[in-house]
């Protein structure tokens, strides 16, 4: 049963020709898409979270979750090749796991996007709050700024950006090519700047001890599971590979080409973050190893800030902005903020989009209510799953803080990943024969990697971050079986399903649950 109820191969893709998307992408877009996707919170916000645990050993973090989803990347490509639809690896899933898996995975993808949203909202909103102070002079109270655990009440900023973001989407507002162009624009100048300033004034001594807090949970490894966050959003360029030109060359080339640019990068910024005011991780005053995101850590960091020391970088919570000002840039650390500013809202667009469409598909496959797939009359978006969604996300952004979130993002999606992998060794062995517009290099060494390599930084997040995934995956299994098994539609033999097209007709309404289904035989 648990591999029952496959949606079959051909239906999926009978259904990506209607759409008949023309093929305009080529390597370089590609490219661009992936760097303005993954670009956000990871870099700009966590670096702090990175210090806490890691302090300037954070450098090898950056490698081995940058390592880890290049090998991850390599596999999502040849699935997102052959299946080139929207719903990314639940689709993917379904089409090889059947409809159990494929359902898991959807599950672990709302932590991967809905949770990853509020993560990249609660990071711009740190932003905000610091341009206001620094630029502006005006101080938003911590009750309003920070969320419970961190000795505030609410995260408004995080709250009001994300509403902003739903309004948008449900207006129908998707970022065109050219907004995407001048955000990572944006971005990487924001980025190359802050390198150009910080490298040349290096301090050597800034890096010892190079591994503060070793390799552990708390140390070099439990930074890669967290700072994988800034990785994240490089699926986008596998869910284009049906708007790209020659997918077997260009496709891996933006996947690993993007991925690439960004670990530079994020080496670069890390080593100059570090080099220029110090990344050692901030203990308690029995010199305790403190924990990022937790009361402990704020009220050690308050601590230190009001007896006149400079804020740690581990403490910060706009952590590029600071370290310029701190060493002396005050105007160009408020430019990085409006940077951050400016294009952090465009990540948060992109997940909740992400999540939307997998919300979408799903209804639309008959797991989740029909209801949440209706499209607006006006504006021809899924409006129910998009406010529903911007619910989601607004309530986890007000009351967690980001650090946390990205770790219950980042279990979700080392799961959905580790089932690519798995679905594409399946799927060499059971469909050999079917045409791979891209083939996974080394698959025998490349698959195992990208499982391993997941498996290895899900064990290594926080302790609840562990458990977010299983607790989160049982919750999934209850609704699967209390409704979704009963009104699928491959469960009873509908299986021409239009994927994503909020255009397309209502669905004509399938029998009621208790009806004969075919789609049970394969089970
Ligand atoms: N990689 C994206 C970010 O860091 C999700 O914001």
């Amino acid at each position: 049963m648990i591999f029952g109820r496959v949606k079959p191969l051909d239906a999926i893709l009978a259904t990506a020709e209607k759409k008949g998307l023309s093929r305009s992408l080529g390597a370089f877009q590609l490219t661009m898409l992936g760097v303005g996707a993954v670009i956000g919170t990871g870099i700009f916000v966590l670096t702090s979270e990175a210090a806490q645990k890691a302090g300037p050993g954070m450098m090898i973090s950056f490698v081995i979750a940058g390592f880890v989803c290049a090998v991850a990347a390599l596999c999502y490509s040849e699935l997102a090749s052959m299946v080139p639809v929207a719903g990314s690896a639940y689709t993917y899933t379904y089409a090889v796991m059947g409809e159990l898996m494929a359902w898991m995975v959807g599950w672990a993808l709302i932590l991967e996007y809905a949770v990853g949203a509020s993560a990249v909202a609660v990071g711009w909103s740190g932003y905000f709050v610091g341009l206001m102070n620094s630029a502006f002079g005006i101080t938003i109270p911590a009750a309003l700024a920070v969320g419970p655990s961190q000795g505030g009440m609410i995260n408004l900023p995080a709250v009001v950006i994300a509403g902003l973001v739903t309004w948008l989407l449900i207006i129908g507002t998707t970022e065109s090519a050219r907004v995407n162009a001048v955000l990572v624009a944006i971005k990487v100048a924001a980025l190359a700047l802050f390198i150009a300033l910080t490298i040349p004034v290096i301090k050597q001594d800034e890096f010892i001890p190079f591994l503060p807090n070793g390799w552990g949970t708390i140390g070099v490894v439990g930074a890669a599971s967290s700072i994988f966050f800034a990785y994240v959003g490089f699926d986008a360029v596998s869910t284009a590979a049906e708007e790209t030109k020659n997918p077997q060359r260009n496709v891996p080339i933006g996947l690993i080409g993007s991925l690439l640019i960004c670990t530079v990068f994020y080496l670069l910024v890390s080593a100059g973050a570090i080099g220029a005011i110090g990344a050692q991780p901030v203990r308690g005053l029995g010199g305790e190893i403190l924990s990022p995101g937790t009361p402990e850590l704020a009220q050690r960091c308050a601590q230190i800030v009001a007896s006149g020391l400079n804020e740690p970088l581990a403490c910060s919570k706009e952590a590029l902005a600071h370290v310029l000002r701190s060493a002396g840039w005050v105007k160009v650390g408020n430019l990085i903020g409006l940077a951050a500013f400016i294009a952090l809202p465009s990540v948060v667009l992109m997940m909740m989009f992400g999540q939307t469409r997998v919300f979408f598909v799903m209804a639309r496959d008959g797991l989740l209510p029909a209801k949440l797939a209706s499209v607006h009359p006006r504006y021809h978006t899924p409006h129910i799953v998009t406010i529903f969604t911007g619910i989601v996300v607004m309530v986890a952004a007000a009351f967690l803080p980001v650090g946390k979130l990205a770790d219950y993002s980042n279990s979700g999606t080392l799961f959905a990943f580790a089932m690519v992998a798995i679905a594409v060794l399946v799927l060499r062995k059971t469909d050999p024969d079917r045409h791979r517009p891209f083939r996974t290099p080394l698959i025998g060494l490349v698959a195992p990697l990208a499982i391993f390599g997941c498996l290895g930084l899900y064990v290594k997040l926080p302790l609840v971050a562990i458990l977010v995934l299983p607790v989160w995956g049982l919750v999934g299994l209850l609704i699967y079986f209390g409704y979704s098994r009963r009104h699928s539609y491959v469960g009873r033999g509908i299986t021409d399903v239009p994927e994503l097209d909020p255009d397309a007709p209502p669905l004509p309404v399938p029998p009621l649950p208790g009806a004969p289904t075919p789609g049970d035989k394969q089970a």
